[in-house]
């Protein structure tokens, strides 16, 4: 489904000594990792590790300095362009993610309208609008409110709702969950996995939080300083090897490392 393949992320140093050459710092060093159709990969990591950015490039907002992204067969940074509306995302950060002069009611279209150029089929907006706002558990009167008239787990649900409008192929969370409390936090995990098995949709769930990767995915990356230190499946998650990982769960759960 997607390939990353020893994708390098550089930025250039903000304070450089030197006046005629730029210095870089390597964010991320030869990531490579793969995602199967309809799994739910989650990448774990602490603050800093560069899982954002690696969100980035999968996402194609970041090109790296080497290496290649293929999600369904197309290059990501090659020559023929991605298709609008394949890869959905949900970011932490939900109240700049919407324009806040648009109801609900404009946020959801704005998808719509990529799905209907994509598919070619003409779309009953207000029919398909008020479904996924059903779908997502928030009834019919929020289609006329604004982003500050909502809760923040209730805005989350309008990007959701947003994300699954255009039928992607793949949706990326990239701490979609994480600012919410604890009670939200499971409300929309489980909202997050009544929709994928709906759609059969495959998720990448990036989030510095082990309990909830347990909860939502198949498997587990863990990214240590910019490196891939290890991929498991969840099950197995008590079996790592790699010390980082080992290190990890030790410090978060008490979870018995054989
Ligand atoms: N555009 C940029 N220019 C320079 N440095 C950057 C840029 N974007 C990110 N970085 C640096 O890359 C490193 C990794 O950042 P990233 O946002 O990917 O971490 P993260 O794992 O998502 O952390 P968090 O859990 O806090 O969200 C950080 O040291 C950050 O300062
Ligand atoms: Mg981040």
């Amino acid at each position: 489904m997607l390939t990353v393949d020893n994708v390098v992320v550089r930025f250039p140093k903000p304070h450089s000594q030197l006046i005629f050459k730029k210095e870089y710092q390597t964010i991320l060093h030869g990531v490579t990792f793969s995602v199967r159709k309809g799994e739910c990969l989650g990448i774990l990591g602490e603050s800093g590790s560069g899982k954002s950015t690696l969100g980035k490039v999968i996402c194609g907002l970041l090109e790296p300095y080497e290496g290649s992204v293929t999600l369904g067969g197309t290059a990501l940074y090659g020559k023929s362009k991605l298709v609008p509306g394949v890869l959905s995302v949900v970011f932490q950060d939900y109240t700049t993610s919407v324009n806040s002069r648009f109801t609900v009611r404009e946020i959801i279209k704005e998808s719509l309208l990529v799905l209907q150029r994509r598919t070619r089929t003409q779309i009953d907006f207000e029919t398909e609008i008020m479904e996924l706002l059903e779908l997502v558990g928030l009834s019919a009167d929020f289609i006329d409110r604004y982003p500050h008239q909502l809760s923040g787990g209730q805005l989350q649900r309008v990007c959701i709702a947003r994300a699954i409008a255009v039928k992607p192929e793949i949706i990326l969370f990239d701490e979609a969950i994480s600012s919410l409390d604890a009670h939200t936090q499971v409300q929309i995990m489980d909202l997050l996995l009544k929709v994928k098995a709906i759609y059969n949709f495959t998720y990448i769930f990036i989030t510095h939080d082990l309990p909830s990767v347990t909860y939502m995915c198949d498997r587990v990356l863990f990214l240590y300083k910019g490196r891939v230190a290890e991929v498991v499946d969840v099950e197995a998650i008590g079996t790592v090897q790699s010390e980082y990982a080992r290190k990890l769960l030790h410090s978060i759960l008490d979870i018995k490392v054989e």
